[in-house]
């Protein structure tokens, strides 16, 4: 567990592994995981203001404005709930929403511990996306191909009836994926000279791709482990 602040972001392409690792790392270092498009899609399911006007750029897989989204995001990170640190999963992803992270930091006279970066080919990014499935009740991820669930199409906890992401159909993943060479694969240029970047290939198993980014943040030694 961590005696003091740790900030963390982890940065990859659609299907990179985001959320999956961001909760191995949560968990252990005992910080909490912010995933940004969960936020989003909360935020559309309970038709917030928000959510109205965010929901048509997500399900043709492009970014909501910087606007709306540093807006949202700053706010959340002020609650206490984050007092200690935070993992943030999908933010930023433009230059603008990582300037604005790093002027949000300074005022409350902090820093980013760790900059995780998955690397993935697109090939298997494609793979992974259209064979994703997640519970709309609780939000558990699956995957038909690697993480399977133990009935069919249901969710092991809740036993809802699994769901594809609107934005995991065949289209909207090759949108995605430009957008993320686009707008926020540069963000690994401006991250990357900082001692706290972790370059981590995200293509292997699940265990072998933690192992990798725990054995790298143990080697640093920040964050109290
Ligand atoms: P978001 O939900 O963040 O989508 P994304 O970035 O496209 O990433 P994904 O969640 O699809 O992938 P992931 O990397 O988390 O992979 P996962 O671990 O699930 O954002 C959705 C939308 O919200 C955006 O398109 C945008 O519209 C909006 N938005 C959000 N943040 C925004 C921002 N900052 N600015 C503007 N707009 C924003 O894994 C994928 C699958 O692979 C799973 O099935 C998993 O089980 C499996 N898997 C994972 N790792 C492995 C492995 N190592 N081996 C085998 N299978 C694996
Ligand atoms: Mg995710």
């Amino acid at each position: 567990m961590t005696s003091r602040r740790c900030n963390l972001i982890i940065l990859g392409a659609p299907g990179a592994g985001k959320g999956t690792q961001a909760q191995v790392v949560s968990k252990q270092l005992g910080v909490p995981h912010v995933d940004c498009g969960r936020v989003v899609r909360s935020e559309v399911a309970e038709k917030t203001e928000f959510g109205a006007k965010a929901e048509g750029y997500m399900v043709q897989g492009k970014l909501v404005p910087d606007d709306l989204m540093i807006g949202i995001v700053l706010k959340r990170l002020n609650r206490p709930d984050y007092k200690d640190g935070f993992l943030l999963d999908g933010f930023p992803r433009t230059l603008d929403q990582a300037v604005k992270l790093d002027e949000f930091l300074d005022d409350s006279a902090s820093r980013l511990d760790y900059v995780i970066s998955l690397g993935i080919s697109e090939e298997t990014a494609v793979r992974r996306l259209s064979s994703r499935r997640v519970c709309p009740v609780d939000g558990r991820v699956y995957n038909l191909l690697t993480a399977p669930p133990g009935n069919e199409d249901t969710c092991d906890v809740c036993q809802n009836k699994l769901v594809q992401r609107p934005d995991d159909m065949p289209g909207t993943i090759i949108e995605r994926l430009k957008v993320y060479h686009e707008e926020t694969a540069p963000l690994i240029e401006y991250y990357k000279s900082g001692d706290g970047f972790l370059d981590i290939d995200g293509g292997g198993e699940t265990d072998v791709v933690s192992e990798s980014i725990m054995s790298a943040i143990r080697e640093r030694g920040r964050c109290g482990i």
